[in-house]
């Protein structure tokens, strides 16, 4: 999962996933995914410019497109409308008992929705993205400005299920059912099963961008069954930024839980009861050492 489908364009922008640097473009409406670095001498391809749907390197002009050339490999891109997704690994050349899948799997959308995705980077592994999304009881505590009540109902079929009521005001609230399920490893969507907005989704992906740091990319799929609701999905473009602050406010939140989940976990903090160890001692063995006849005078 790299970001937003609306957040890349025509201009070339990078990305890092599972330690590689990678740059996304497009060709008209075609997303492509490949390596950053020129197959010739290595030079950032982001920076440099698309010319009837190729990338063209900044440092010596070569142009490069969906075909391979040399080490330089395109890789598979996705892009679902809302979101937009690279694959590692080709699938005829992966060699692994649960191979990948041709697309990614996705829990059912709304057929109509007015979509928000909020992109942002923390210090930790998307383990502890998704330990925060699979701790509701936070919510009420630890966001008392947006969850007023939440009720943790059971798991059914895998799905862990509660009712909540967001705020409105401090006397106005919203109570809806919600469920919880993962589609894969690094995903969880919550889906409005019961109340206002019935059927809206909220996917939050976790990516690993390198060892210790991970991208939180949510996307908010909001419907209603409301007479109004047509009118307002042609008022998205004015709806859209209060979603997004909202959830850039509960995610600058989640992210530093994540960050404080993964500190403890790789040992930069202790847990409770306990002390960090102290670092291993220098050794001394570039210490000047005084000739054999100065030391036996030593003491004397
Ligand atoms: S480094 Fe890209 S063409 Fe030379
Ligand atoms: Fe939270």
């Amino acid at each position: 999962m790299l970001d937003a489908s609306r957040s890349i364009g025509a201009k070339p922008r990078v990305f890092w996933v599972e330690g590689r640097e990678l740059v996304a473009w497009r060709a008209g409406r075609e997303l492509h995914v490949s390596p950053n670095a020129c197959p010739h001498m290595g030079a950032s391809l982001a920076e440099g410019t698309v010319r009837d749907g190729r990338l063209v390197c900044p440092w010596h002009g070569l142009e490069l497109g969906a075909e391979k050339h040399g080490a330089w490999c395109p890789l598979a891109a996705h892009d679902d409308g809302v979101l937009c997704w690279v694959q590692l690994e080709r699938i005829a050349e992966a060699d692994t008992i649960d191979p990948p899948t041709p697309r990614p799997i996705l829990a059912p959308r709304p057929s109509e929705f007015i979509d928000s995705v909020i992109r942002m980077e923390a210090d930790c592994e998307p383990r502890d993205v998704l330990a925060n999304r699979l701790d509701p009881w936070h919510g009420v505590y630890y966001h008392p400005h947006t969850f007023k009540r939440l009720k943790v109902i059971g798991v059914e079929s895998g799905r862990l299920l509660l009712r909540v009521v967001y705020g409105i005001t401090d006397r106005l609230g919203i109570e809806v059912d919600a469920t919880f399920h993962c589609p894969d490893p690094r995903t969880i969507t919550m889906t409005i099963v019961g109340g206002e907005g019935t059927g809206s989704v909220v996917e939050t992906h976790a990516t690993p961008l390198r060892h210790g740091r991970s991208a939180i990319i949510e996307a908010t799929l909001a419907t209603s069954d409301r007479p109004g609701f047509r009118r307002a999905l042609r008022a998205a473009w004015m709806i859209r930024p209060f979603v997004l602050r909202a959830q850039r406010k509960l995610w600058a939140e989640d992210a530093a839980y994540a960050e404080r989940r993964y500190a403890l976990r790789s040992g930069r903090v202790p847990a409770a009861g306990r002390a960090l160890k102290p670092p291993p001692e220098e050794p001394l063995a570039d210490a000047p050492s005084a000739p054999a006849d100065e030391r036996s005078d030593q003491g004397n």
